[in-house]
């Protein structure tokens, strides 16, 4: 199974994949997450995507679709994926195609998380993680249950991205929708989109996206 999480920034999308991954080991491809690893080991490719990526812009079409072939290729044998952050333009979305067609795969979903995108704002501005083993928290809505102290790992460290201020945030929905909301019609033709409520709880959410894949 290969599904598309669409959103803008914030919409739940990332954590909706990992969720994804625990219960059906779907394999979450984030362009996003993939770009920051290549920023921090200073790759040619993430020397290219520091600053575009600082500004809330989008990086190349040729690198993200380069990035995602490549991880396709480490997939196991009939190992599902989960595209999270990618496509997010319509070149980006003819590559996908091409990238799956040539690997004998299809898509199964495309699944839209609806949100308020003033909401989200708090959302993103409020989030960060663990340094240590990556688990998610939140200033209003997720903080550890002993402050300072990572529940999963006892670790101490926390960890904020650049990208997530509110100058930076409203470039990145604004990118969202001026370049990838246009993409839905594509998929829409093909009969494969479904639109869930991304300001619903967590677990809700997680519950509408198993009643589609339930419904095949
Ligand atoms: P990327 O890393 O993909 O960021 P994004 O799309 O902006 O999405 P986020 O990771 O910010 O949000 P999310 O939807 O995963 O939300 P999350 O689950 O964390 O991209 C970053 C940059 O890389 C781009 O700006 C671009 O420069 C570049 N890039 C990446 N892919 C690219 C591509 N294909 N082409 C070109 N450039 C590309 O949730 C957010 C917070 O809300 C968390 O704290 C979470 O706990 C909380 N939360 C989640 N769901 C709920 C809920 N239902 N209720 C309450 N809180 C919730």
């Amino acid at each position: 199974m290969n599904i598309i999480l669409l959103g803008p920034p914030g919409a739940g999308k990332g954590t909706q994949a990992q969720r994804l991954f625990d219960r059906h080991g779907l394999r979450q491809l984030s362009t996003g997450d993939m770009l920051r690893a290549a920023v921090k080991a200073e790759t040619p490719v993430g020397l290219q995507a520091k600053a575009v990526m600082a500004a809330g812009e989008l990086v190349s079409d040729a690198i993200v679709s380069a990035l995602i072939g490549d991880e396709l290729d480490a997939l196991g044998p009939g190992q599902g994926a989960i595209f999270d952050g990618y496509p997010r333009t319509a070149p980006q979305a003819d590559a996908l195609d091409a990238i799956l067609a040539e690997r004998g795969l299809r898509l199964d979903h495309v699944i839209e998380l609806d949100v308020d995108e003033d909401a989200l704002v708090e959302r993103i501005t409020g989030r960060f993680t663990c340094a240590a083993c990556g688990k998610g928290y939140h200033d209003r809505f997720e903080q550890p249950v002993v402050a300072g102290t990572c529940d999963k790992c006892g670790g101490h460290d926390f960890k904020r991205r650049p990208d997530d201020n509110e100058l930076t945030v409203r470039t990145r929905m604004a990118e969202y929708r001026a370049k990838t909301a246009p993409i839905l019609p594509i998929y829409e033709a093909r009969g494969i989109v479904s639109h869930i409520d991304g300001m619903a709880p967590i677990d809700t959410v997680t519950a509408a996206i198993e009643a589609i894949i339930a419904a095949g």
